[in-house]
């Protein structure tokens, strides 16, 4: 249920019936405390202003006009002219048991959208390392948000698969074939490529015939084309083993490399000049862009055909929002990047537009995080000052939760700790990023991501075997679950409503994009319960009626942080 969007349409005509224009704005919102109401309207002073009214004349007229028959008991004025809504208790009751009735909780499906949604896009032949788990984990809960909203979600894994160091990749990969003369696993791929690298350094034979590769794989060569696959494979290969286990919903079709915009770049380098948009620059070909100023103050020139003919990062970027656009239809199209290459994708898609290549109703949005910082606020690496492999990090999440858990059950069976060692361990590592307000730089903390207080994994996936523990203990089927919700209590009230607000934060998470406010949610949710489940006893309830109806609330309480958790990839367990 979007209670807002019902207030917001009901509140609006009551406005426009005492003479506010019609594109007035009510500014609903959920209220910050209960003695406001549950939701607020705030758009009354500014109407009035227009109006060239006093605010509480015009708010007291408006709640004349405003009605909320059924669906709120009481709407006082307050303050300059602000309006609090309570809702009613009998409405709250059967907007629950609607939701309950309905395998999607009463959350309706949007207008479909085509959303594509580039994240992770680790790099070929390079370990994925902390770098990436952002964009991976923020990205995949964009992904399934809106993808459970009903929208044709394509996610884009922009994998770096392209580029002039293909071909000492390519020529390392034959010599290892031939000294090896088998399959060769690249268990090692950061190695594999520091390997290469010393190669071409150091052998002017080798780097010669890797300047050769280069050159025949971009001519479409078929023996370098199939080594270039050969490497993608094995990093792919390598990349898919993480998602799975950290329940990432990315798969092997998911890719959409670098290299799949190679055949636009001509193209787009002679309509860009066609346009008057790109000039020769002592040989290489560059935009100049009043938005963006260098040192001197000038309009910088962004290069997107260097001197000797390559392209570069800017002119893939540019060539793959217009892919997205005209091939893959996208309406809105989301980037999981860190905060460094913003001014990359700015310039990128200042271009795009004015090319014309993406129209600006189809928004181009970078949703930008910070780095991973270590607790000493520098970037997180590993003590000897390297990048911490992405698996290392998981296998060490997952070995400390399972000390943590058998500390707590010392007499748990050892396939029942790995199994939720595994779910609790990775599943803190994901919250604890999802959890934050992504734009910032966040520090790593092991003690903080694994406590059992506070807004982590281990605190909401234990409130949820909680909650369902109250049916196991009892030996009552979830299903069975006869009558109707009766609300009593303040505390069921607040329950309700919060419950309820469980599709406002769907849209706003689908909206912004922002996953630490489904994370919000259900960390206030999960103390809405314990507060509920404290104060108004539920299999001890006197009557059976107020028994069903608390058992009601539980059950729904259960099935939206199961939910929830499902839209940030996060795991649960039946009992922890
Ligand atoms: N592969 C790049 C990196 O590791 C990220 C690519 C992001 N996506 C894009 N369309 N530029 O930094």
């Amino acid at each position: 249920m979007n209670i807002q969007a019902l207030l917001t349409e009901k509140v609006s005509q009551a406005m426009i019936a005492v003479g506010a224009p019609a594109d007035c704005e009510p500014q609903v919102r959920q209220s910050a405390r209960p003695q406001f109401g549950d939701y607020q309207a705030n758009g009354v002073m500014a109407i009035a202003k227009k109006l060239g009214m006093p605010p509480r004349q015009l708010a007291e007229q408006l709640l004349e006009k405003l009605d909320l028959t059924g669906i709120a008991e009481k709407v006082e004025i307050a303050g300059p002219g602000f309006i609090n809504i309570f809702l009613a208790r009998d409405w709250l009751q059967l907007q629950i048991d609607s939701a309950l009735s309905s395998p999607r909780l009463g959350i309706p499906q949007e207008k479909p959208q085509t959303i594509v949604i580039d994240y992770s896009a680790p790099n070929v032949a390079k370990e994925m390392h902390v770098g990436h788990v952002r964009s991976t984990i923020i990205g995949d809960a964009a992904a399934r948000t809106l993808g459970f909203l009903g929208h044709k979600v394509i996610r884009a894994n922009h994998v770096g698969d392209w580029g002039t160091q293909f071909g000492m990749l390519i020529a390392f990969l034959e010599k290892k074939q031939n000294e090896n003369h088998e399959e060769i696993a690249l268990a090692d791929l950061e190695n594999f490529y520091r390997e290469a690298k010393r190669h071409y350094d150091e052998d002017p034979e080798f780097a010669e015939r890797a300047r050769r590769y280069v050159v025949k794989l971009q001519g479409g060569d078929e023996y370098c084309r199939k080594m270039w696959k050969c490497l993608v494979d094995i990093t792919m290969a390598q990349n898919q083993k993480v998602y799975d286990r950290l329940n990432v919903t990315l798969q092997r079709d998911d890719v959409m490399g670098e290299s799949l915009y190679n055949a636009m770049l001509p193209g787009i380098v002679s309509d860009l000049k066609a346009k008057g948009l790109a000039v020769e620059d002592d040989g290489a070909t560059v935009v100049y862009l009043d938005e963006f100023k260098n040192k001197e103050g000038e309009p910088m020139g962004v290069i997107i055909q260097k001197k000797d003919g390559g392209y570069l990062y800017t002119t893939t970027d540019i060539a793959c929002a217009k892919y997205r656009y005209e091939t893959l239809h996208a309406d809105r199209i989301l980037y999981y990047i860190d905060s460094r290459q913003h001014q990359h994708l700015m310039q990128a898609w200042t271009i795009v537009r004015k090319a014309g290549y993406v129209p600006t109703s189809v928004p181009l949005e970078h949703h930008a995080f910070g780095m991973m910082l270590g607790k000493d606020g520098k970037p997180f690496k590993t003590r000897a000052g390297g990048t911490i492999r992405l698996s290392d990090l998981l296998d060490e999440a997952v070995s400390r939760a399972r000390t943590l858990i058998a500390d707590k059950n010392p007499d748990m069976s050892d396939s029942e700790l790995s199994q939720m060692a595994e779910v609790v361990g990775i599943g803190a590592v994901k919250y604890a990023d999802l959890s934050k307000s992504r734009t910032t730089d966040y520090i790593f903390d092991w003690d903080l991501m694994l406590a059992f207080e506070g807004n982590t994994a281990p605190y909401m996936q234990y409130a949820y075997t909680r909650v369902i523990s109250v049916f196991r203990k009892a030996g009552i089927d979830e299903n069975s679950v006869q009558g109707a919700v009766i609300i009593g209590e303040p505390r069921e009230a607040s329950l309700a409503a919060r419950l309820l607000q469980f599709e406002e934060t769907l849209l706003q998470v689908a909206r912004d994009g922002t996953p630490h406010l489904m994370c919000a949610y259900l960390y206030d949710l999960a103390g809405l319960f314990s507060s509920f489940y404290e104060h108004c006893p539920i299999l001890a309830a006197a009557e059976e009626a107020t028994r069903n109806s608390r058992l009601k609330l539980a059950l729904l309480t259960a099935k939206t942080l199961k939910l929830g958790l499902d839209m940030l990839g996060i795991r649960t367990l039946e009992r922890m």
